[in-house]
């Protein structure tokens, strides 16, 4: 076995990617493709156990796996934790997966760094910059000319349209549409921003804003 790769956390998101890492293995092994070649990490487990019919071990026994060359997608909602996985690995000398269905679209010019989950049926348009370890949930979609930073998260069914800007880290919860913005002045969601779900954003969110609603406001508790 010279190449093993992993999906990194085994709840819901990484549970729901998992089908979409089999898919991409299979696509590119075909019948050589050994499921034994693809585990789970999950650093609250002391031995091995199975999840969904795939072998999960904490990080030291994935490490500790030799001699391999070893691919790892982060599947962990929280971009802050991603960030501190994707930090660990990079220093460790493991390869950020980027992990998408064949049921995902991406159109022309697309430019994403490593690390990205893309799901089934998310679609990313034309002339779109995307940083490290994007997740892009179910349905999701990118139009033309936007610019989205590192460690952004979209969850199912997010609409992103045209020259709108995401900087590093912002949430945009489930059912979110942004607007679009223009060349000249493209539509900006700060960084760390959360926008809830089902929010209509027709504004700048400043950084580390949590808006709501439609139109999107800031949520004040
Ligand atoms: C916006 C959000 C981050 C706020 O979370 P929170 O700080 O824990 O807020 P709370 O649940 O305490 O709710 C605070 C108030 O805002 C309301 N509220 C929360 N989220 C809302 C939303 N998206 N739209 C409208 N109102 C919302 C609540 O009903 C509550 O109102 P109340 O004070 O009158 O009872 C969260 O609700 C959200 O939308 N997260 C995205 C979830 C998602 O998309 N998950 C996908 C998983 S794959």
């Amino acid at each position: 076995m010279n190449n093993v790769f992993a999906v990194y956390g085994a709840s819901g998101c990484g549970r729901s990617l998992m089908p979409v890492a089999v898919e991409q293995l299979q696509r590119l092994y075909g019948d050589d493709y050994d499921a034994k070649q693809l585990v789970f990490i999950d650093d609250a487990l002391t031995v091995d156990t199975k999840v969904n019919g795939h072998v999960a071990m904490n990080y030291q026994r994935f490490i500790d796996l030799q001699p391999v060359n070893k691919s790892v997608l982060i599947a962990i909602a929280n971009s802050q934790v991603r960030q501190q996985l994707a930090d660990k690995l990079t220093n460790d000398g493991i390869a950020l997966w980027h992990v998408q269905s064949e049921r995902t679209l991406v159109m022309d010019s697309v430019c994403i760094d490593s690390g990205g989950a893309l799901s089934p049926f998310v679609t990313l348009a034309a002339n779109v910059t995307i940083g490290k370890c994007f997740h892009a949930n179910l349905y999701s979609y990118v139009e033309h000319d936007c610019i989205i930073g590192d460690y952004v998260t979209f969850a199912p069914r997010v609409s992103c349209n045209g020259n709108i800007h995401i900087h590093d880290h912002a949430y945009i919860g489930a059912g979110a549409v942004i607007k679009q913005g223009t060349p000249d002045k493209p539509l900006i969601i700060g960084k760390g921003a959360i926008v809830g779900m089902g929010a209509v954003v027709t504004k700048d969110v400043p950084a580390g804003a949590v808006v709501i609603g439609n139109p999107a406001r800031p949520l004040n508790k």
